[in-house]
């Protein structure tokens, strides 16, 4: 899954608009406060509405000056640099999915080796870049839509290609993302030949009335027995994703998906929530009654918990408050960096990233991609400077995600003591029992709880929208 653009600026620290030492929490509301409930796990706030947290306001850059200042930005060669990692994005998909909002294009094999020759040039000309050249990148992943719906000889290509022009730590991790169907030997040796050391595929739930309802392929049986054949082979590390709340996925049903991944031997599991977008296939069917509703909030706390619950009594190690891993080989490190400071350079339609403090959109429509790059143009549709907040919020995405946020790590990045600053907050939410805020020493913590875990990009939004609206910039 292509994550939210992140943007990082830390030249300019940002400091409170008025002068008192702490932050007036006297007009908030239950959307930022939470609810005084004895389960905030369930009842906590009223709903999470998306899957990240935003990023605060960007100011767009004018389309006539795109391509001048993109070109300049990677003509850098200066250090010192952050950590790099590259994404590419492979918009097609054999079958829509009835709960997704990620497809783009019908898989045909004239249009995904129409597009793959397209993303080629774009490879080697970003590649070729000197801001490329100047250090190595630390992951790659190829998200979508699905990149497994390429053949095993473009699979094979595209990890050849990236690792013979980018310059790659020698550690570097390289994912592909997909799903299992039609994911043969064929195609894993190939990827492992292409040099793919990671992959992650969409299984979503095992039970095969739940698939069917979603338009999954395969049905249970089928899923199982590849994945544990891949994880077997220990080749690589096979990590899966698991949807909690779908149409007809009960709680019986979601304790026997935990036990699927667990006896299928995949090497690490994410437990997402689903999110209900009202322009998906399954909001319309649910509408028109061919679909029962999915799973309110107050269940998916439930599943959530019993999610957590199982990971912790199976010794899985956790490396995020919704991602698992069975042994250290599983690192998540695309995720990991991509949430921090890390830039991301994009590649493909519909790619994002964050280059020397601009952030990117690249066009996700095919016939412009394909123009821009077959007129030696960067395909970009939109490209915003970075708020000056943007680094701040980075710290506290990353840390809610991690499930705690570091005081020093949050001073720091903001240049001033804005954790001492926000307590009346935390205290409050630490009343509601979202976090506990704890001392060791010099060291401050604000632990999220259970609660605070599942609402934890709700609490990461709130507290972005408090401290944009609460600070200003200082030009330094
Ligand atoms: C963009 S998809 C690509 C995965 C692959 N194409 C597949 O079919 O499994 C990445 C992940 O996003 C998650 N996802 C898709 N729709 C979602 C939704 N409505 N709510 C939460 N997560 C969702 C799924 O878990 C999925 O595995
Ligand atoms: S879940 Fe994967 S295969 Fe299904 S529509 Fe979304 S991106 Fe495509």
């Amino acid at each position: 899954m292509d994550i939210a653009i992140n943007m990082i600026n830390a030249e300019q620290p940002i400091l409170p608009i008025s002068t008192p030492a702490s932050l007036d929490i006297s007009s908030f509301g239950g959307d930022i406060l939470g609810e005084n409930t004895p389960d905030p796990l369930r009842f906590g706030f009223r709903r999470k509405l998306s899957a990240h947290a935003g990023g605060g306001s960007h100011n767009p850059i004018e389309s006539n000056q795109i391509q001048p200042l993109v070109q300049q930005i990677l003509q850098r060669t200066t250090p010192p640099f952050n950590k790099r990692c590259l994404y590419v994005h492979i918009p097609f998909c054999r079958v829509r999915c009835t709960y997704c909002s990620f497809f783009e294009y019908a898989s045909s094999q004239r249009l995904i080796d129409d597009y793959f020759a397209a993303l080629m040039v774009e490879l080697k000309y970003k590649a070729a870049q000197p801001w490329t050249q100047a250090a190595p990148f630390q992951a790659v992943y190829i998200g979508g839509g699905t990149p497994t719906d390429l053949t095993a000889a473009q699979i094979k290509q595209l990890g050849t290609m990236i690792r013979h022009h980018f310059p790659l730590a020698s550690d570097c991790e390289l994912t592909l993302e997909g799903r299992i169907n039609r994911f043969s030997d064929e195609m894993f040796e190939s990827a492992l030949e292409g040099g793919f050391n990671r992959f992650s595929f969409g299984v979503q739930s095992f039970d095969t009335q739940v698939r069917r309802k979603a338009k999954r392929l395969d049905d249970r049986d089928v899923v199982l027995k590849r994945v544990s054949e891949l994880a077997v082979t220990d080749q690589a590390p096979i990590v899966i994703d698991l949807l909690y709340g779908l149409p007809y996925q009960n709680l019986e049903v979601w304790q026997q998906d935990l036990n699927d991944f667990l006896d299928s031997g995949a090497h690490g599991v994410d437990l997402y929530q689903l999110i209900e977008m009202g322009n998906t296939p399954m909001g319309k069917m649910v509408e028109q009654g061919r679909l029962p509703e999915p799973a309110d909030t107050m269940t998916k706390a439930s599943m959530f918990e019993m999610g957590v619950d199982f990971m912790a009594k199976h010794h899985l190690r956790r490396l995020s408050v919704n991602h698992w891993a069975r042994d250290n080989r599983e690192r998540s490190s695309y995720n990991s960096l991509a949430k921090t400071t890390a830039e991301v350079l994009p590649l493909g339609a519909g790619a994002g990233g964050n280059v020397g403090g601009y952030g990117f959109m690249q066009h996700r429509k095919l016939e412009h991609y394909m123009d821009d790059v077959n007129n030696q143009r960067i395909p970009l549709a939109m490209m915003v400077k970075s708020s000056p907040h943007a680094a701040v919020n980075t710290v506290i995405k990353a840390g809610f995600d991690r499930g705690v946020i570091v005081a020093k790590q949050l001073d720091k990045q903001a240049g001033w003591s804005l954790f001492s600053y926000c307590m009346p907050l935390f205290q409050q939410w630490q009343q509601h029992g979202f976090v506990e805020i704890e001392q060791l020493g010099r060291h401050r913590y604000l632990n999220l709880t259970l609660a605070g875990q599942f609402w934890a990009v709700t609490l990461a939004q709130a507290l972005i929208q408090v401290i944009t609206t609460a600070t200003v910039t200082v030009q330094s």
